[in-house]
């Protein structure tokens, strides 16, 4: 049987559920009316699924087709962003503070299109397929929190041997399918480093070990790290966003706080940067009479495409999509995402599907209050996960 007319009519009934997704945003690990839409919609469908796993109550887990067969997983995340919608749509949020500005609410529409067609197809398919439905993409690492749980291991149904995710792109055309083997996004780990030294009257520095200017050569000083420190063809973005010190403008303080994050597409230089930088600031700080101390917080890993994975994706992106659908990604992205943690433990791909219609020079973008996911590029998400499980081979 041909999926064509299928996918066709999922991706009409898509359009409705996305909107309806789109009225009821969540932040991440309270997707509660989410979760019980996506649950309600799987019981219409009649596929089973685990209905919450310990320490994320708002994941589902559903599956299709003979779990004896070997087992791919397709994930979409489903949390909402704290932003006041402003788009003017008639399906904009009802829950104030809250919209889905990232585009989960499309993911997780399409994910369920793709569902409706693969229990059409249950008793053809080569595979099982397990559909997880992740909270807490957005900063609370659903993701990982999936993966300690047991969703690819067989603890939590079937050992999953490869899984495919998607995000919705707004400034790639619409349709259109972008990835690349390897590294495709960053890991995202964060730093926050604290300058003490010793305050006093600001009229008489030369009484105190000043840590604000101490603070000031050390933010400087982590640029040369990426300039002077590591190989000019690596990419690592050190960003500082945040100072925080003193309570008076005549005051020296004692210490100074500042943090930020670190971006790296390599792992053996995600590695080797905390030594680099614990190294650098006590120099610094030392030179000033003061001591620095450095705490790094692990974010999402890298999300390290599979290459027989990302080269299915490419395929499927031509046959289901048309010719000339794929558009390689000629190099990773600094952003990040919480699938890499799936990444870590079985090969798999990421990508993205277009978002912007032909005609749209400045596409609202992602995390800005004037996004909405463009519905038209359902069928293309649709045909992609539903691709991918008819023409993955072991
Ligand atoms: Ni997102």
């Amino acid at each position: 049987m041909s999926p064509i007319p299928a996918i066709k009519k999922a991706a009409a009934e898509a359009t409705e559920l996305r909107r309806q997704l789109h009225r009821i945003p969540e932040l991440q690990y309270q997707e509660h009316q989410t979760a019980s839409f996506i649950r309600q919609r799987l019981d219409e469908l009649k596929i089973p699924y685990l209905a919450g796993v310990n320490e994320a109550p708002t994941a589902t887990i559903a599956t299709i087709g003979n779990l004896a067969k070997p087992c791919i997983a397709l994930r979409a995340d489903i949390d909402a962003l704290p932003i006041e919608e402003q788009t003017g749509a008639a399906w904009a949020s009802t829950h104030r503070h809250v919209m889905h500005a990232c585009g989960h609410d499309g993911h997780t529409a399409a994910l369920l299109g793709a569902a409706e067609v693969l229990k059409q197809l249950e008793n053809e398919l080569d595979v099982c397929v397990k559909l997880i439905f992740q909270p807490a993409e957005e900063g609370g690492g659903g993701g990982r929190v999936l993966v300690q749980q047991g969703v690819l291991d067989g603890r939590l149904g079937p050992k999953v041997e490869a899984i495919f995710g998607l995000h919705g792109w707004p400034i790639l055309p619409i349709g259109m399918v972008s990835t690349r083997a390897g590294a495709l996004l960053a890991a995202m780990d964060q730093i926050r480093i604290t300058i003490r030294g010793q305050g006093g009257h600001a009229a008489f520095p030369h009484l105190t070990h000043d840590p604000v200017v101490a603070s000031a050569m050390a933010i400087l000083g982590l640029q040369s790290i990426v300039s002077r420190q590591t190989d000019p063809t690596d990419s690592l973005v050190i960003s500082i966003a945040q100072i925080q010190a003193g309570t008076a403008h005549n005051v020296i303080p004692d210490e100074c706080t500042f943090s930020g994050t670190v971006r790296t597409v390599d792992r053996d230089l995600r590695r080797s940067v905390p030594a680099m930088i614990r190294q650098r600031m006590e120099g610094i700080a030392a030179a000033h009479g003061c001591q620095a101390t450095l705490d790094w917080i692990d974010g999402y890993p890298i999300v390290m495409n599979d290459p027989a994975m990302s080269d299915l994706v490419a395929r499927v992106a031509g046959q289901s999509l048309g010719e000339g659908q794929f558009i390689p990604a000629a190099r990773p992205s600094m952003g990040g995402e919480d699938f890499a943690f799936y990444l870590e433990k079985i090969p798999g791909c990421f990508f993205m599907v277009g978002l912007c219609p032909p005609s749209e020079t400045a596409p609202a973008l992602l995390h800005t209050n004037r996004f909405d996911f463009n519905d038209q590029a359902l069928p293309a998400c649709i045909g992609m996960h539903v691709g991918l499980v008819l023409g993955y081979k072991r």
